[in-house]
């Protein structure tokens, strides 16, 4: 392929969906945008410390820089900064560093605020007239948010903050910098004269901010979730966070569902809300329901004084028939280009009653199993907000009709009981209550048993390679018979993290990962995290993008496209065929630790922004990994949690995006959870894997487990060594081990097979999964010796400057020699070598070197192994002379790793370098 790849150009991207993510909440007297050159004064030390993302693995980017939003505003060079007060936090900033925890997963949600007093805050009150309050929240995988002052509640420093600046400035603006909603409560209380939430941003995200406080660009963002008075107004939390089941008993009246259904009131801002510097005339111009289509035009008029964008959203009412429903469902969106004061832009809809229809678990309807549309009128409502759409005209179903017959699947393993509209579903307040939904009546295992895949008989090398498949010439069956089972089991299974195999530091290999495998032509690709940006460990530098809560608000699919086609691109320049994003779970409630690397409460928006991705990552071969698959509501114990959720809440809202991604954006690549779903551990869930996304959806892509998941087996037993199960399943790829061709220890594949817990042919189907993708990726194309050619264009500089690939080493008991010879020592070149070892242990490493240089100069050297920093020492000029230095890794080198060596100054030659084991006493 050929393609430029221009770092400003992203950048640009990046920042503008940082922009048209934000969404302003309130902005009273006009405090936004800022007036020209006025000096204003920055509260909070996120002011100074960005938050780019969250934490875990969605969170690792090593991004080259993060543009802090007082950086933005002096670059805008449209107004000046309080500079006082900056030295003041950044002096205070210095003496209380940013506080990462003890390590993963172990980020405090919020940082200490520098205390400030009644007569600090006056002093910066005198000199201007707008102080911004930036208040910065943290939560990532593995930790979610929690309801407690410095999560999701203010801590008392922030409260003394907003208590002060708002008492003593005549404009306030707070600027939320977090994944997920929180607490809002305190805008009643302090009254700031303007609040917007920027969400994590990206490393761009500060000149973002600058661009929609200075004016540059009119808030465009709408809130992709529901913002309630309190934590307890939604339903799920009464349910979220228990270690052991997490019953979806609101079933689909999650979010705005529920709450425009049964609780309007309850409401400080409703779902798609979001305000603007101008204002919009919005009006539907055309209506019309032309046979099973509904065709809609509205027109948006910019009404105000400066140039914007504005959101349209369209919903429909259902009727209320067998099956209660909610009064509101979003089913398109649209933004309309930059209208100039005066300019008018008609935007057109079209969509299919069918996609109206409801999901019948019991058979209420009398239609068990089925997508039904059931009689009634079907209103449509357009609008700004779920709460402002207006009705537009209706569509009238005369009977019921089935529109899609399925099966049971995945349905609850015992009886709950979930919510349903009780007593007159039309009256103003309709009352809440339940039903009981039944458990499951369908067996997977007797549908496995019944569905086993038949293959052919193993033929033994016929020479058939799997570029013979990709050309057309042999088919993929002819292609697979030749591989015997023991050559063949490998392919199912994935290795990292770090594998040496692919890119230095991404998180998995897969495909052809033994040697009998790429003996048939398979190529290896490479997985990297994701979602906002690619994450390697070797320190790379790779772009860090907003995140998805952030791409969600913009309700801009376009520009989501225009985003991620350059992420495509990053991807494919490193050599990367799949990102492990976007993820798209639910936002089922606030405190979700993950939610900021998903997009929203609502399945059409979270669906059709993941398509967009998609389509847009496709147009330079690579792809990304839709996670996880499904219902990853939770991470407080989401290995264990077991979510109790009606078949009906999963085809209507949980499985939904997945639905989407995969029809209407071709997704290709799956990742399952750690968890059960209705007690069937996904990653051997036969139901949600084949019954489901093959049989209702057609896909034909792979399924790959979450890293080091856990499979349970007919019996109620739990392991990460059933790997029977899980091809069984038709999740094709165990992610991840050290070492395909043994596999994690006790792995029962082999056994499976031979003892019957799968077959053969299951076997071949996932292979067939797993070529055929492999087949159409970068990989392919690199093994078959195409080459890219790529411009690279205004490279950022970063501190760990370029990087150097050097030879694989593989170290005997005792240890090895690395290659030095073609090592760059240019002061600022990190070189990456990838070494294996036979054994853990304590390792030295020693270094013969010399310098040309003088007795007083100076030359450091780094080392760091899987992107930790292990030691650095600095040598003076030896005029020619040679010296050793030595490095001593206790036990942190792991049977694969990367060892990066960072020369910080120019200056030193390196003759050798070894790596010795330690005697052990
Ligand atoms: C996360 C995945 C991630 C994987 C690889 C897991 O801990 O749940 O989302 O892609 O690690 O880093």
């Amino acid at each position: 392929m050929r393609f430029v790849f221009d770092w400003q150009e992203y950048a640009a991207r990046a920042r503008q969906m940082a922009a048209e993510g934000a969404v302003l909440l309130r902005n009273e007297d006009g405090a936004l945008p800022l007036r020209e050159n006025e000096c204003v004064s920055f509260f909070g030390r996120c002011s100074f410390e960005y938050y780019k993302s969250g934490t875990g693995s969605g969170g690792m980017v090593n991004a080259p820089y993060v543009v802090s939003i007082p950086e933005g505003l002096c670059r805008s060079g449209k107004v000046r900064i309080n500079e006082a007060l900056r030295e003041r936090y950044l002096s205070w900033i210095a003496e209380h560093p940013f506080d990462k925890g003890p390590g993963w997963a172990q980020e405090p949600f919020s940082q200490q605020e520098m205390p400030l007093t009644e007569e600090l805050v006056a002093e910066a009150a005198a000199v201007s007239g707008t102080a911004i309050v930036v208040i910065g929240r943290s939560a990532g995988e593995d930790r979610d948010a929690v309801y407690a002052e410095g999560s999701y509640l203010l801590s008392p420093a922030e409260r003394n903050m907003l208590r002060l600046v708002c008492g003593a400035f005549r404009r306030t603006v707070v600027l939320l910098n977090v994944g997920s909603i929180m607490d809002m409560s305190w805008v009643a209380e302090y009254r700031p004269q303007a609040v917007m939430y920027i969400w994590q941003g990206g490393q761009e995200g500060g000149n973002a901010a600058a661009d929609l406080l200075t004016g540059t660009v009119s808030p465009s963002g709408r809130l992709s979730d529901t913002i309630a008075e309190d934590i307890k107004d939604y339903p799920s939390t009464a349910h979220f966070g228990d270690p052991a089941e997490n019953v979806y008993a609101e079933d689909i009246y999650v979010g705005y569902r529920y709450f425009e259904t049964f609780a309007k009131d309850r409401v400080l801002y409703p779902f798609g809300f979001g305000l603007s510097y101008t204002s919009f005339a919005m009006r539907t111009t055309a209506f019309a329901a032309v046979g099973e289509e509904i065709r809609l035009g509205v027109s948006v008029k910019n009404t105000g004084s400066c140039p914007g964008k504005e959101v349209v959203q369209v919903y429909y009412q259902p009727p209320q028939g067998a099956l209660t429903r909610p009064r509101r469902n979003l089913i398109r969106l649209g933004k309309t280009q930059c209208l100039e004061p005066g300019e008018e832009q008609e935007l057109r809809f079209v969509f299919s009653v069918e996609e109206m229809s409801a999901y019948d678990d019991t058979g209420a309807t009398g239609r068990r199993s089925a997508w039904v549309l059931e009689a009634g009128s079907y209103k449509i409502y357009v609008g700004s907000d779920v709460r402002r759409a207006a009705y537009a005209g209706k569509y009238t179903a005369h009977a019921l009709r089935v529109t899609e017959q399925l099966e049971e699947a995945c349905a609850p393993a015992r009886p709950f009981d979930r919510m349903i509209i009780a007593g007159d579903p039309d009256a103003d307040r309709p009352e809440i209550g339940y039903e009981r939904v039944a458990a499951r009546m369908s067996s997977a295992a007797k549908r496995i048993a019944e569905r086993r895949p038949e293959a052919e008989a193993c033929t033994g090398d016929r020479g058939i390679r799997l570029a013979d498949v990709r050309g057309g010439r042999y088919s993929m069956e002819e292609f697979l018979a030749q591989i015997p089972d023991e050559e063949l089991i490998p392919i199912t299974r994935g290795e990292g993290m770090c594998s040496p195999k692919v890119t230095p530091g991404v998180a998995a290999a897969f495909g052809g990962v033994t040697e009998a495998l790429k003996g048939y032509g398979i190529p290896v690709a490479a997985c990297a995290d994701g979602p906002s940006g690619i994450r390697m460990d070797s320190g790379t530098m790779a772009f860090s993008s907003p995140s998805g809560t952030a791409i969600a608000c913009s309700f801009n699919t376009a520009l989501t496209a225009q985003l991620y086609e350059y992420v495509g691109r990053e991807l494919r320049m490193n050599h990367i065929d799949t990102l492990l994003g976007p993820g798209i779970n639910i936002h089922r409630n606030p405190l979700n630790g993950r939610n900021f690397e998903y997009f929203s409460e609502d399945p059409y928006v979270t669906g059709t922004m993941a398509a967009a991705e998609l389509l847009a990552m496709h147009r330079s071969g690579t792809t990304g990994t839709i996670k996880h698959f499904a219902c990853n509501n939770q991470e407080t114990k989401r290995s264990r949690a077991n979510p109790v959720v009606s078949e009906r809440a999963l085809r209507e809202i949980y499985l939904k995006p997945f639905e989407i991604a995969v029809k209407q954006g071709g997704a290709y690549s799956i990742m399952t959870t750690y968890g059960p779903l209705n007690g069937i551990w996904t990653a051997g869930n036969y139901d949600l894997n084949t019954a489901v996304l093959r049989g209702e959806w057609g896909y034909a892509g792979i399924v790959m487990t979450d890293w080091w998941a856990e499979i349970s087996d007919d019996a109620g037993g739990l392991s990460r060594t059933f790997t029977a199960q899980m091809i069984r399943a038709q999740n094709d790829l165990y992610m991840v081990v050290n070492d395909a061709e043994t596999g994690m220890p006790g792995d029962n594949a082999a056994a499976g097979l031979s003892s019957g817990v799968f077959t053969r042919g299951e076997l071949v189907r996932s292979a067939a999964n797993i070529c055929r993708v492999l087949m159409n990726m970068p990989a392919m194309d690199f093994l078959l010796g195409e080459t890219d050619e790529i411009e690279e264009r205004n490279r950022p500089e970063t501190e760990m400057g370029a990087v150097y690939p050097q030879p694989e080493a593989v170290c005997e008991a005792g240890g090895c020699e690395l290659d030095a010879s073609g090592l760059v020592t240019q002061g600022g070149s990190a070189n990456i070598y990838s070494v294996r070892i036979p054994e853990s242990g304590s390792y030295r490493m020693i270094f013969t070197l010399r310098s040309e240089l003088g007795e007083l100069a100076q030359s450091s050297v780094a080392v760091y192994v899987n992107n930790t920093i292990k030691g650095s020492f600095t040598v003076n000029g030896t005029e020619g002379g040679s010296v050793t230095r030595e490095l001593v890794f206790d036990s942190s080198l792991q049977l694969s790793n990367y060892i990066r060596i960072y020369f910080a100054q120019s200056g030193l030659s390196v003759a050798g370098i070894r790596l010795v084991k330690e005697e052990t006493a």
